[in-house]
C-alpha cells in the first residue's frame, strides 16, 4: 500500500506538470466532473460537449478524444452524443489512497484545430472498507492494584475509506474494570486507549477479557473487532487468614497421646509462593510447647503429652500462619481440658482418739478432711459410716468432719469398732475411697463384781477333818484389767460373837472356802455368813453373796434313853396288876438320839427278859406292853433289857434295864392325864423332860402340832412307889423329831430351854423365842450354868 502510494503521487506530479504545461499552451477551459468509486464499466459520469458548451457535431468532426496523463483508458467518450462514461470501475482507495479529494485529470484532444480541453473527474469514496486492527488478539499484563485511572495503549485500527468513512471511533463490550478512551493525533489518526476503571484484584479476577470494536463512520457504519485478553498479575497483598479467629476446643484429660486435637485452617488468596502458608505456635508457653504440636503444612495440632485437669485447665495457643511472602495471620485456639472422673476421694486424717473410755457423752473421735481432685460432679463427694454403729459423722467446715459417738459406749458390749468411712464421688463412674478405722474403748471401772449365785448352800459333813476344802465361791467382773481383778473375803459377822474367822477361811484369790475345825452337827447346824468380791479399780466396786453351810449329819451319837434312868441310885420299878388285861401298858422306853434324820430315827426292841414271852416291846414307840394273861405263877419281879437303836449307817444303840413288879390288887392305868401330871407337878417338884416336836403340815391353815410330853412322874412320897429319880446326867439336847415325814422344814422357831443346874431343884425353864439374829444366851450367869438348848419346829 505505501509503495502503491508512492507510486501514485509520482503520476499526480507528472500529472500536474503536463496539466500546467497545457494551459500555457492552450489557455483553454476545462470541465470538472464527479463519479462514485466502483462504478460499473460504462456508468454515465457527464456529458462533454454541454459541460463544455461545444456542440456534439464538433466533438465527432474535430475528432475528440479524452486521454489521461498515464494512458489509462478509464472513460471514454460517446462521439455521437457528447456522453462521457466509464471505461472501468474505479477504486477511489487505488488511485488516491488517502488523498482526498480523489481527482483524475483528463484532457479532451480535438484537431482542427487543435485543442487541449482540461478534464477533472473527482473519484467519490464509498463506504466499501471497514476498519481493520491487524491484531485479532491483544494480550496486557497489568499487574494488580494498579491505581484507578491508570491508561493502557491499545493497537488501532485501519479504515481505507477516507473522509466519512474513515474509521470514527472504538467501543468495547461491556466490563467492570475498563473503558475505552480514543486519542487523535495530530496527524487524525485515532488510537483506541484502556483506561482503569476499577482496581484490578488478583484474588478475585485473575484475568479477563472483551471485545475491542473500530466503527467507521459511514452510513452504514462498518466495523472490526479483536479480542483484548487483560492478564491480571498477582503481587503479595494478601495475609494468611484463618477460618476462625478464634477455635474452642473441648478435649478430655484422659485423651492419648498423639490424639488430634484440632486442625487450624488458614488461606491466603495470593498465588504461588505468596500463597503457601505454614502455620507455628507464637509466643507459646513452656507448657504448651511441652503438650501440642503442630504439623507446619496441615495445621493439625496434636496432643504430645498427657493432660490433668487438675494441673491446668485450659491452654490459649496463638497459631500463626505465615505465606512465603512473609506476611501472617493469627488465630486463639482455646483447648479447654476436660475433666474426667479420675481421681478417687482422698481421707486425710487430722486427729484420732482411741481408745475413747466407755462411758463419756458425745466424743469427737476422729476429724478429717475429704478431697477429690476432679471438679464437677467428679469432685462432689458424699461420705458416710454404716448405719448399725453408734457414731454420727458431722460434716464441718469446708471439707472437714468429726466422727462422734452417739452416745456413750459400754465397753463390756463391744470393746473394738471397725469403722470404715466410705467417700463416694458423683461422678460418672462413681469412684470410692474406703478409710477403715480400728476403735478402742477403754475400761472404766463400771461394773461390780457379780456373784454367779446370790447365795450358796454349801454341804459337809460333820466331825470334818480340819482345813478341809468345803466349796468355793466366783465373782466375775465385766471390766477389764485391775477393775476386772475380784479380792474375795469373809465379811464381818453379824452376830460380832460368832468365831467365824476361827471357823472358815476364804481364798482371797480364787474364792476357794475352807473348813479350819471340825465342825459338828449337833452343835452348829448352819453356819451363815457373807463374802464379798471386790475388784482393784479406782474406786473399787464390791458385792456381796450369802454362804450358808448347811452341817450335815453324821450318825455319831447314840441313842440316849431319858426314861427309865438308869444309873439311879433308886432305880424305878413298874407296877403291874396281875389282874392286867393283855395289851396292858406296862411302860414305854423314852430315848432320844442327838443325831438327826435317819440317824435319829430309833426302833425298840426286847432283848432279853426274866420271863420271855410275857412282855412285848412295840418296836417303834418303846410301849412295853403285856403279852399275855398274867397268872399268880409268873414271878413278881422280871428285869426286861430293852435295845433302843438308831437307823444310822452304822447303826448305834443304846440299852436299858426295866423293872416291873407284878402287884395284887391295882388296875389303874398308870400314865396320867397331863393335868394330873400338872397337879402333881404342883404338889411335887417333879423332873419334866419335854421333847416337843412340831410337825409342818403341807396345808396353809392345817397346823398340827404333835406333842408328847414324857412327864416321869415319880411321887417320892408315895411309899409304894419303891424306888426314887435322879436327873439324867449330861447335856440335855432337844431335838426336832419330824413326824410328817416329810422331811421339809422350811422356817424355823427356836425356842431356848434351859435345865438348871444343880441336881436339887432340878427345874425345868421355858425361857424365850430365839430370834435369829439374837445370840444364843443364857439369862444369867449363875456356878452352875444351865444346860441350856434350843427347840425348833417349822411352819410352812
Ligand atoms: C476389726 O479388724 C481387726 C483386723 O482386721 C479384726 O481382727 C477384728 O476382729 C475386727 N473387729 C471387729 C469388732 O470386727
Ligand atoms: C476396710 O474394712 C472393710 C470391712 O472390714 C474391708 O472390706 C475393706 O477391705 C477394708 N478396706 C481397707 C482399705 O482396708
Ligand atoms: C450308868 O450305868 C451304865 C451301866 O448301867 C454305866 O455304863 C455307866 O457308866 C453309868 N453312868 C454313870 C454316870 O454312872
Amino acid at each position: 500500500m505505501e509503495n502503491g502510494g508512492a507510486g501514485a503521487l509520482r503520476i499526480r506530479q507528472v500529472l500536474l506538470l503536463f496539466v500546467l504545461l497545457g494551459m500555457s499552451q492552450a489557455g483553454s477551459k476545462s470541465g470538472r466532473f464527479s463519479v462514485a468509486e466502483e462504478m460499473q464499466s460504462g456508468s454515465y459520469v457527464g456529458n462533454l460537449a454541454k459541460d463544455l458548451g461545444l456542440e456534439v457535431g464538433e466533438l465527432f468532426s474535430r475528432g475528440a478524444q479524452v486521454v489521461s496523463n498515464d494512458n489509462k483508458h478509464r472513460l471514454q467518450l460517446d462521439l455521437n452524443n457528447g456522453n462521457l462514461l466509464l471505461s472501468e470501475a474505479l477504486d477511489r482507495e487505488e488511485l488516491c489512497g488517502f488523498t482526498e479529494p480523489c481527482v483524475l485529470h483528463f484532457q479532451v484532444l480535438m484537431k482542427n484545430p487543435l485543442q487541449i480541453l482540461r478534464i477533472e473527474l473527482e473519484v467519490r469514496d464509498i463506504n466499501d472498507h471497514s476498519p481493520v486492527f491487524l491484531e485479532k488478539e491483544m494480550l496486557l499484563e497489568i499487574p494488580e492494584h494498579t491505581p484507578v485511572g491508570a491508561i493502557f495503549l491499545l493497537e488501532s485500527a485501519k479504515d481505507l475509506d477516507v473522509g466519512i468513512n474513515a474509521l470514527k471511533s472504538y467501543t468495547i463490550s461491556p466490563n467492570s474494570h475498563f473503558r475505552i478512551k480514543m486519542r487523535v493525533n495530530p496527524d487524525n489518526k485515532k488510537y483506541p486507549e484502556l483506561v482503569l476503571d476499577k482496581a484490578l484484584d488478583y484474588e478475585e479476577q485473575s484475568q479477563l477479557s472483551f471485545i475491542l470494536t473500530a466503527v467507521d463512520g459511514g452510513s452504514p457504519p462498518r466495523s472490526g473487532t479483536a479480542s483484548v485478553w487483560v492478564v491480571v498479575v498477582d503481587s503479595n497483598d494478601n495475609s494468611p487468614e484463618f477460618e476462625q479467629q478464634f477455635y474452642e476446643v473441648k478435649i478430655p484429660e484422659n485423651s492419648i497421646q498423639g490424639s488430634l486435637v484440632v486442625t487450624v485452617a488458614a488461606w491466603d488468596l495470593d498465588s504461588g509462593k505468596n500463597g503457601e502458608i505454614s502455620y507455628t505456635f507464637s509466643h507459646a508457653s513452656e507448657d504448651i510447647r511441652k503438650t501440642f504440636e503442630i504439623n507446619q503444612k496441615s495445621g493439625q495440632v496434636t496432643l504430645t503429652s498427657s493432660l490433668d485437669f487438675e494441673t491446668i485447665q485450659s491452654y490459649s495457643i496463638i497459631i500463626q500462619a505465615t505465606d512465603g511472602g512473609g506476611l501472617s495471620g493469627k488465630s486463639t485456639v482455646r483447648i479447654q481440658v476436660m475433666d474426667v472422673n479420675d481421681n478417687t476421694p482422698e481421707v486425710t486424717v487430722s486427729s484420732i482418739t482411741s481408745p475413747i473410755p466407755e462411758n463419756s457423752l458425745e466424743t469427737v473421735v476422729m476429724i478429717f478432711s475429704i478431697r477429690d481432685r476432679d471438679s464437677g460432679d467428679n469432685g462432689r463427694m458424699i461420705c458416710s459410716i454404716p448405719e448399725d454403729l453408734p457414731f454420727v459423722l458431722k460434716s464441718s467446715i469446708e471439707n472437714y468432719y468429726t466422727l462422734e459417738t452417739e452416745g456413750t459406749l459400754d465397753r463390756e458390749s463391744r470393746a473394738q469398732y471397725n469403722i470404715t468411712i466410705t467417700v463416694t464421688d458423683l461422678g460418672t463412674p462413681r469412684l470410692k475411697t474406703e478409710h477403715n478405722i480400728t476403735l478402742m474403748v477403754s475400761d472404766v471401772n463400771d461394773n461390780a463384781p457379780a456373784f454367779t449365785q446370790t447365795s450358796y448352800t454349801l454341804f459337809v459333813r460333820e466331825n470334818n477333818s480340819p482345813a478341809l476344802h468345803i466349796g468355793s465361791v466366783s465373782a466375775t467382773d465385766r471390766d477389764a484389767g485391775a477393775n476386772a481383778q475380784v479380792t474375795y473375803s469373809l465379811l464381818p459377822p453379824q452376830d460380832p460373837q460368832l468365831p467365824l474367822a476361827s471357823l472358815v477361811s476364804i481364798n482371797a484369790d480364787n474364792g476357794q472356802l475352807f473348813a479350819l475345825r471340825a465342825l459338828d452337827y449337833e452343835a452348829l447346824r448352819v453356819l451363815e455368813f457373807g463374802v464379798g468380791a471386790a475388784d482393784r479399780g479406782s474406786p473399787a466396786l464390791s458385792s456381796q453373796a450369802l454362804v450358808r453351810v448347811l452341817v450335815l449329819d453324821a450318825n455319831d451319837n447314840s441313842p440316849f434313853v431319858l426314861y427309865p434312868l438308869q444309873n439311879g441310885s433308886a432305880p424305878c420299878t413298874e407296877l403291874v396288876p396281875r389282874a392286867a388285861e393283855p395289851g396292858y401298858l406296862v411302860s414305854k422306853v423314852v430315848a432320844v438320839d442327838g443325831d438327826s434324820g435317819q440317824n435319829a430315827w430309833l426302833s425298840y426292841q426286847l432283848l432279853k427278859a426274866t420271863e420271855p414271852g410275857l412282855f412285848s416291846v412295840w418296836p417303834h414307840n418303846g410301849e412295853v406292853r403285856t403279852a399275855r394273861l398274867l397268872s399268880e405263877r409268873d414271878a413278881a419281879k422280871h428285869r426286861l433289857l430293852v435295845l433302843v437303836k438308831d437307823n444310822g449307817e452304822p447303826p448305834l444303840s443304846a440299852s436299858v434295864t426295866l423293872h416291873v413288879l407284878l402287884v395284887d390288887g391295882f388296875s389303874q392305868p398308870y400314865l396320867p392325864l397331863p393335868e394330873a401330871a400338872a397337879d402333881a407337878a404342883q404338889a411335887d417338884p417333879l423332873t419334866v423332860y419335854l421333847v416337843i416336836a412340831l410337825a409342818s403340815v403341807s396345808s396353809l391353815f392345817l397346823f398340827s402340832v404333835l406333842a408328847f410330853i414324857a412327864v416321869r412322874l415319880c411321887k417320892r412320897n408315895r411309899a409304894a412307889w419303891a424306888g426314887g429319880c435322879s436327873e439324867p446326867e449330861g447335856h440335855f439336847l432337844g431335838q426336832l423329831v419330824d413326824v410328817s415325814g416329810t422331811g421339809t422344814l422350811s422356817q424355823n422357831y427356836q425356842h431356848e430351854v434351859c435345865l438348871r443346874g444343880g441336881t436339887a431343884t432340878n427345874e425345868f425353864k421355858f425361857l424365850k423365842p430365839i430370834i435369829p439374829n439374837l445370840p444364843l444366851q443364857c439369862p444369867e450367869k449363875e456356878e452352875n450354868p444351865p444346860f441350856c438348848s434350843s427347840f425348833g419346829f417349822s411352819i410352812q
